[in-house]
């Protein structure tokens, strides 16, 4: 009886600090993980942009050197069906955490803290991977933005899951630099008629991180609303985007793309201390001999031999648009 009372007790009186903790919670707050090599690379110019990455730091040498590199330009006349491949699990949560404005993009850090972590599963996926962080790559014009293409087309914009397995490592850093450590969902942004109410909450914060190296405080974003409603993907093996380009990530990519309105795409174009010019997307690098899979079966007439380079892909008429 005592021991229970106690902990109803201490159950108050930890919601009563949170609660104080959040008023007193100034509006820019400190920048967890912050990396201190940001300034010695951009996404232009040739003294320190991507085609340098490699050359910048010793640790950095893959970005040049690499044969397993991303983002990647996904030729749909050569995607392998895969009839293994299982649909995804993700457990879709609203999670807490802040966002930050380093001046190459903006990423949205979640705090596993308080809540239980969204755990991703299943898919191409052996291990259980924990999402740590969505990252944001857009551009000034509709026609550029994504990372990853389609057929050689970009798209307004790529939302990036980024989790790592928290079955063989105990965090991210360490997860980076090992075999089978992270494992980055992509969504592709389009724009569209309406406007996306996750991607609201990030548009309302754009404003408030308006110096370089600033975070704010984020609650409650549900996830599921800034995933499509797909069990299609394509995977491939290939790198982080961003120096030191280590080759342990698998990629997926979704096959439907999200819409944002204009309006949202153009606040999000307009955030202040982003220093590139025109995107902030690696340039594609090429496959070299890897293999992208996809569970789309394009030829669901054909029962034998499902396992085959499909040569009749027509895009999903959301991939493509513009
Ligand atoms: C994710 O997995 C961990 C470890 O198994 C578990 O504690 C946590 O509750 C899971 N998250 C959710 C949202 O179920
Ligand atoms: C970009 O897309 C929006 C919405 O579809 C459109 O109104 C606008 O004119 C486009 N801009 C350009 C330069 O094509
Ligand atoms: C990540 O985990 C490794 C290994 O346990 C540890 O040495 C390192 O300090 C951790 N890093 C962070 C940022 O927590």
């Amino acid at each position: 009886m005592k021991a229970g009372i106690y902990a109803i007790m201490w159950l108050c009186d930890s919601h009563t600090v949170i609660i104080i903790l959040s008023i007193l919670k100034t509006v820019v707050s400190y920048c967890p993980d912050t990396n201190h090599w940001s300034v010695w690379w951009t996404y232009e110019g040739s003294n320190s942009g991507p085609s340098v990455w490699g050359a910048r730091n010793k640790d950095w040498a893959i970005c040049k050197t690499g044969k397993n590199q991303s983002p990647i330009d996904i030729l749909p006349n050569s995607l392998l069906y895969d009839p293994q491949l299982q649909p995804l699990k993700i457990e879709t949560a609203s999670v807490n955490g802040v966002l930050r404005n380093n001046k190459k993009d903006l990423t949205f850090l979640i705090s596993n803290k308080f809540e239980p972590a969204v755990n991703i599963t299943s898919g191409p996926l052996s291990y259980t991977y924990k999402l740590y962080q969505i990252k944001l790559h857009y551009g000034r014009l509709n026609t550029t933005g994504s990372e990853h293409r389609i057929d050689g087309k970009s798209f307004s914009g790529e939302l990036q899951f980024m989790a790592y397995n928290s079955e063989l490592y105990a965090n991210h850093s360490e997860a980076q630099k090992n075999p089978r450590g992270i494992a980055i969902i992509a969504v592709f942004l389009s724009i569209g008629d309406t406007g996306n109410s996750a991607f609201e909450m990030f548009r309302q914060k754009f404003v408030l991180i308006t110096s370089t190296d600033t975070c704010t405080d984020l609650h409650g974003l549900p996830i599921d609303k800034l995933l499509p409603r797909t069990d299609q993907y394509m995977t491939y093996s290939g790198s982080l985007t961003q120096p030191g380009c280590k080759e342990t990530v698998t990629w997926i990519l979704l096959n439907k793309p999200i819409y944002i309105s204009y309006k949202q795409m153009e606040d999000l174009r307009e955030t202040p201390y982003q220093e590139w010019m025109n995107s902030n997307a690696r340039p594609v690098m090429p496959l070299n001999h890897r293999t992208v899979r996809t569970n789309i079966n394009f030829r669901k007439t054909t029962r034998l031999c499902s396992m085959k380079i499909s040569k009749k892909y027509e895009a999903n008429p959301e991939v493509g648009q513009r």
